[in-house]
């Protein structure tokens, strides 16, 4: 898990192949990246000042700026010691900022996982009414923490409302046996609604896990990850796929439900591995043609695969291509901007936090090119590990081209069910940051930002379709 995270930092190439080198190395990587944690963050660095500044012009951002700038973003330095309990684990190794994010005693734990006390509570915000704190616990309007983790929203534009879908983990974590990941039993799929995308009231589990029968995709002992539901216009039915698989990851299907309303019940038509390939993190996007696409990593992560469904968007059909080849990306996130695609994914390291990458293509079906790393602002480890998040979802935020929000989960694998909602806005503007592959540097897309905002809100004359 982490030698991937390494993967993409350039020490990791220095590092030699006896032990003691690179024991030195990941020393001086853990320290370069705790001085860079704990160092003051409200002055950005230069490329991260640069970017700011080229997108700031963008006038639908001005007020987003504006309410980042009345904010420093600032992080304590560390109160005491690491546990010993966690120093155990792992003896030889240095701290990182990512074991002291995946250490439940980490003196830092806070800075991650804000406690109760400071939860969005969107029935009694006040004056903090509309804004967002990413990483933080997040109330829905009963009053109790979201359930929809690793979700995705759809637009009903019958209701004029949003819904949000994803995992609801309200269960206890535990280990299925013991090199397995840390795992919550199927609960559902919980759906919240929304008209302005901050106060969301729980819809219920929407797909229900089966308890009975230990055979079925959605007993509590199999994993249903990554929900997303879209509507199709030809058959009035809401469509829901997720990921279905057993406990060990190694069923690794594609499941799909419909219902005739969005607060569902839906009904689970089965799951199967599309194009007869291997299927785990996916997702589901609905072009402006009415054509949706399944894109599900594949062939042991290694590779997307992306092709479109069947007009009823029940099944795949015969067309698949393979994207992003050997480049080892999951939690992938579509969206599309003036006529061109973009992609959000991350890498493969099961629940730690790892470095996002943005790519672009100008066909759904490719060549994808890939961009960089979206993130800007924070400090460098927060860029590093977007924001200490995985993506999972962009939503266009109507009435402003070009502007997205980013949603990211935040896993906490202590407590799976506390995992957080990092959302955040995108912004679709500015040059490429990083020379594409195409021998005559052409095309040239437009770099997709995500950028940093301990606080932050949609722009005010924003307020849904009220
Ligand atoms: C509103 O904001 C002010 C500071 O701007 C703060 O002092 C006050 O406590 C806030 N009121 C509520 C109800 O949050
Ligand atoms: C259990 O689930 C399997 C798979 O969906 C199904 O074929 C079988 O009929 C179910 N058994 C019962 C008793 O419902
Ligand atoms: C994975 O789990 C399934 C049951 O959930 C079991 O049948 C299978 O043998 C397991 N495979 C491995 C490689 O552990
Ligand atoms: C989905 O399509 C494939 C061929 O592309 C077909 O073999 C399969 O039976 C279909 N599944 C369903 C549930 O219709």
């Amino acid at each position: 898990m982490r030698n991937k995270y390494r993967k993409p930092t350039n020490l990791c190439r220095n590092a030699g192949s006896r032990f003691s080198a690179s024991a030195v190395v990941w020393s001086l990587v853990g320290c370069i990246l705790l001085i860079n944690f704990f160092s003051s963050i409200h002055q950005r660095d230069r490329e991260g000042g640069q970017v700011q500044l080229r997108v700031s012009r963008h006038p639908q951002l001005r007020e987003l700026q504006q309410v980042e700038e009345e904010e420093n973003i600032r992080i304590p330095p560390p109160r005491g010691k690491r546990s010993p309990r966690a120093g155990k684990r792992r003896p030889k190794r240095t701290t990182t900022v990512i074991d002291e994010f995946l250490d439940e005693n980490s003196q830092l734990r806070h800075l991650f996982f804000p406690s109760h006390k400071r939860a969005i509570d969107t029935a009694n915000a006040g004056n903090e009414s509309y804004y967002y704190y990413p990483g933080r616990i997040w109330l829905d309007t009963d009053g109790n923490p979201i359930q929809a983790h690793g979700g995705g929203i759809l637009y009903d534009k019958k209701s004029t409302t949003y819904y949000w879908y994803g995992e609801y983990k309200d269960g206890p974590t535990y280990r299925a046996h013991k090199k397995g990941a840390a795992r919550v039993d199927i609960i559902g799929v919980g759906c919240y609604s929304s008209k302005d995308l901050w106060t969301w009231k729980n819809e219920g589990i929407v797909l229900a896990a089966v308890e009975t029968n230990d055979t079925h995709d959605l007993h509590k002992s199999n994993v249903l990850e990554r929900p997303k539901v879209i509507y199709n216009d030809k058959t009035g039915k809401y469509v829901m796929w997720m990921h279905i698989d057993n406990a060990n990851y190694t069923k690794a299907t594609v499941g799909v439900a419909t219902s005739d309303t969005p607060e569902g019940p839906f009904d689970y038509l089965g799951s199967q591995r599309p194009h007869g390939y291997e299927s785990r993190d996916m997702t589901v996007f609905k072009d402006d043609d009415g054509v949706a696409y399944l894109i599900y990593s594949s062939e042991e992560n290694s590779v997307l695969h992306i092709g479109p469904l069947t007009e009823d968007y029940l099944n795949v059909t015969s067309v698949m291509r393979r994207i992003l080849v050997g480049q080892h990306r999951e939690a992938p996130a579509l969206f599309k901007h003036q006529g061109t695609y973009y992609m959000i994914t991350s890498g493969c390291t099961g629940w730690a936090p790892n470095e996002a990458l943005a790519h672009a293509s100008e066909s759904i079906l490719g060549p994808w090119e890939t961009m960089g790393n979206p993130c800007v602002g924070g400090n460098k480890v927060f860029r590093q590990t977007t924001f200490f998040a995985q993506s999972t979802f962009v939503l266009p935020i109507p009435g402003y081209p070009g502007s997205f929000i980013f949603m990211a989960d935040r896993w906490n694998p202590a407590d799976l069910r506390d995992s957080r909602y990092v959302w955040l806005p995108l912004i679709v503007a500015g040059p490429a940051d990083q020379p594409l592959k195409y021998n005559f540097e052409f095309p040239i897309w437009s770099r997709a930002s995500i950028f940093w905002h301990r606080k932050w809100r949609l722009p005010l004359g924003w307020r849904g379709f009220i």
